[in-house]
């Protein structure tokens, strides 16, 4: 079986031909809140760690603000490593493709709670299809293991104060897991 560190040279899908940095995630693997998003953007391709940029300053504003964790106290990755061309959704066959490197970190850790963000995260993460609009805050379960999504802090700096109260609300939801409440 590959081993994670294997991952920085990656070529198991067509990422690798236009990304700088394999990002791979960052933070306390021993952590009780594993966050996931979807894919690398400029700041995380250039600086080689998942959100780095405007979306990750949101969200761990509002994962300060709401649960009181700092961005070291989690960890945090995506669930495809490479940046995809011009930031498009990542393609059914490269979440495939990288889905190897999320199940070898997940094999490393034992989070209490597991928040994904977003449609793409979630939905690789649950095995589903739905829309994140009818899942974000309910608790689901994933081979013995919490999951909680909300919505991606993009779309928190695209629609503005109407989701980023809706996630202020999946974080409480979260923070009750956590048993830091
Ligand atoms: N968006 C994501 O989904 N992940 C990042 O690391 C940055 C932006």
């Amino acid at each position: 079986m590959a081993r994670l560190d294997a991952a920085t040279s990656c070529t198991r899908c067509e990422l690798s031909l236009t990304r700088q940095r394999v990002v791979i995630g960052s933070g306390e693997v021993g952590a009780a809140l594993v966050i996931v998003g979807e894919a690398p953007g400029r700041s995380e391709d250039e600086g080689g760690q998942p959100f780095i940029g405007r979306s990750g300053q949101l969200l761990f504003r509002l994962i300060g603000e709401e649960i009181g964790l700092t961005r070291e106290e989690c960890y945090v990755t995506n669930v495809v490593k490479c940046r995809p061309p011009k930031n498009r959704p990542p393609r059914v066959r490269e979440l495939r493709a990288c889905r190897i490197w999320w199940d070898l970190q997940l094999a490393q850790m034992s989070p209490r709670v597991i928040m994904t963000l977003g449609n793409t995260a979630s939905r690789a993460v649950l095995g589903t299809d739905a829309k994140i609009g009818d899942i974000h805050g309910r608790v689901h379960e994933v081979d013995g293991r919490v999951v909680i999504p909300t919505y991606h802090p993009a779309a928190g700096l695209r629609a503005g104060p109407n989701v980023v109260d809706v996630m202020r609300e999946d974080l409480r939801k979260i923070r009750q897991h956590l048993g830091t409440s």
